[in-house]
């Protein structure tokens, strides 16, 4: 199946969708403290998903998943499952992912949270990651190719020592979750998908502090680093414009 590109009005739903996912994200910061359970985080977000927003919480029942958004604390990789008996501590770095249905399309994104002081070398690992999406966002535009994507990422990963996770990847999305192409964190320049405008997909890759193999927890979803090391991951929803690329989960603390 071939790649579906957004007209005009698609890709207005596919920016009032993206602005509410990085909405949640703004309005659930100051709950992310010490003390706080991920059930807690997951219970303010889906309150504020559906009774503010009047939205859908897209993660609750997709393919079953039990909650409505991902928590995802220190080796835990992604798909991380908000927990009664997971409080947050001080030093834990954690991701909250949030995805979004509003008319039909959906926004997805998500970011990392410090809790209390975190040690250093897990803030490099986090602003390394975050500084690997925007490196890829600032390649996009029509006739760059998805291998261009893959390759800034797993080159400013692996010169900063860290390695990128293979098995997952960002994805095309509209008024699906997960839509073709496969957007890989790694790759060779030169090779891949050639960009058009009228595209959207996320790219949120997941950086390993040490080996990029994974596993899955019993749970079915908790995807956590092998080597139990820490891990990291940012993710925006992006569309190819004329000229380069808008990002629809832009949140005001980012200046692009
Ligand atoms: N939000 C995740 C992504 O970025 C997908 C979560 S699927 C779930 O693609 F079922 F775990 F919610
Ligand atoms: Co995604
Ligand atoms: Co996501």
């Amino acid at each position: 199946m071939a790649v579906n590109i957004k007209n005009a009005a698609e890709l207005e739903k596919m920016r009032i969708a993206g602005k509410l996912a990085a909405e949640v994200l703004e309005m659930i910061e100051p709950f992310v403290v010490p003390g706080i359970t991920t059930a807690k985080l997951n219970q303010i977000c889906h309150d504020h998903i559906v009774n503010v927003q009047q939205a859908i919480p897209s993660p609750l029942n997709y393919h079953g998943f039990p909650k409505s958004i991902c928590t995802s604390v220190n080796q835990v990789i992604c798909h991380g499952i908000p927990s009664e008996k997971k409080i947050l501590k001080n030093g834990d770095i954690v991701n909250l992912d949030i995805t979004v249905t509003k008319d039909g399309y959906f926004g997805d994104t998500s970011k990392m949270f410090y809790i209390g002081e975190v040690p250093s070398h897990a803030k490099r690992l986090v602003e390394v990651s975050q500084e690997s999406l925007y490196k890829a966002i600032e390649l996009i535009k029509p006739g760059a190719r998805l291998g261009d994507i893959g390759h800034v990422i797993q080159q400013h990963a692996e010169s900063n020592h860290y390695s990128v996770v293979r098995e997952y990847c960002g994805h095309g999305i509209g008024t699906e979750f997960h839509q073709e192409p496969q957007v890989l964190h790694f790759g060779q320049p030169n090779t891949g998908l050639v960009l058009k405008e009228g595209m959207t997909f996320t790219i949120e890759p997941m950086l390993n502090a040490g080996k990029y193999h994974t596993k899955l927890k019993k749970d079915g979803w908790t995807v956590e680093t092998r080597d139990g090391r820490l891990s990291a991951q940012w993710e925006h929803t992006l569309a190819v414009t004329a000229n380069g690329v808008e990002i629809l989960t832009a949140r005001s603390e980012e200046s692009f």
